[in-house]
């Protein structure tokens, strides 16, 4: 029989080993949560200002991060991920560049019992294990509000309405669902023809680089509507336009994604007509998942972030100032 001091004494060392336990799991003062988070560059205006979301968030939340920047390379990406399970942090974040390519790294993850959590973009694995949860942007109802403004603004014309397309990065989910909901609207309405569409990886300079080559091969007065995958692909695109004298938002309407601060002093003075919103202010809600992973408290798999449409037929007095 175990004497009684002694059975208190077992008790108060097994409640003291689960407090500090606690106390490490919930980021509590004895030792902060250790967030390893993966972002996959720096490519636009968007993804610098999600950056900072996360960093400002996780100081806020007192977690404790360390944050690699893979410069749009998927190996960084991974090797990062490597160094974070290596360290042996409590819980991995990440934006993946691309949907494919995963599996691999994410099963170490997994058999080192470290949970993920993928932010903004998705992958594209039979295994969903590999991931605790997803928190990122429906680029497929992007798509879809894309193309519901075209019915709304083109609903009196017989067509064709000849469109341009600038895509995101090559099989990034952003890229692939903003043109899928797109399409997947337009293909009832045949007067609509996306005419050329090339992937410019997200950046002002690929924009700009591909705008040329749509100018060589096309009249503007063939070209009715751009619809640009985010805005710096817009700003690099709306340059040549203004170069060789078109009116961007009057010559081509302009649909552009994100909704950075020029982008809706655009829309403001007719330069761009409707911007898809996509939200980089992720910061705050990560924290809250990497905190309740941590603690093993029940999460949702998927959470989507909420965004919604600004376009000329409605007021854009409310979206001003975005900070970024
Ligand atoms: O994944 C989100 C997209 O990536 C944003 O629309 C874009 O600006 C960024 O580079």
């Amino acid at each position: 029989m175990v004497c009684p001091i002694r059975a208190v004494l077992i008790a108060l060392c097994i409640l003291t080993i689960s407090s500090c336990d606690r106390a490490q799991r919930t980021g509590g003062e004895a030792k902060p949560i250790v967030l390893g988070y993966s972002q996959l560059g720096d490519e636009s205006t968007w993804r610098t200002r999600n950056s900072f979301s996360i960093t400002t968030a996780a100081k806020k939340a007192g977690i404790k991060i360390m944050f690699e920047d893979a410069m749009q390379d998927q190996a960084n990406q991974i090797k990062a991920l490597r160094s974070f399970i290596a360290y042996k942090v409590d819980v991995i974040a990440f934006s993946p560049l691309v949907e494919t390519g995963w599996d691999t790294v994410l099963g170490e993850a997994k058999a080192a019992g470290i949970p993920v959590i993928l932010v903004d973009r998705m992958i594209d694995t039979k295994d969903e294990s590999l991931y605790t949860c997803a928190l990122s942007s429906d680029f497929t109802l992007e798509g879809r509000r894309a193309a519901e403004y075209l019915l709304k603004k083109y609903k009196n014309e017989a067509g064709p309405i000849n469109i341009v397309e600038l895509a995101g990065t090559a099989e990034s989910t952003p890229a692939i669902g903003r043109s899928k909901g797109f399409r997947d609207v337009l293909a009832a309405y045949p007067k609509f023809r996306v005419i050329f569409s090339e992937d410019g990886d997200f950046m002002a300079s690929k924009g700009r680089e591909i705008m040329h080559k749509v100018l060589t091969r096309y009249a503007a007065k063939d070209i009715d509507v751009l619809y640009s995958h985010n805005d710096d692909m817009t700003f690099g695109a709306i340059e040549v336009m203004k170069e060789a004298g078109i009116k961007p938002g009057k010559d081509i309407a302009i649909i552009s994604v994100d909704a950075t601060q020029r982008s809706v002093d655009y829309l403001k003075v007719g330069v761009i007509n409707c911007i898809i919103e996509c939200n980089p202010n992720s910061g705050p809600q990560v924290m809250e998942l990497a905190r309740k992973v941590v603690a093993k408290e029940p999460v949702p798999k998927r959470t989507y972030i909420d965004e919604t449409r600004f376009d000329e037929f409605g007021a854009v007095g409310s979206i001003l100032n975005r900070g970024y």
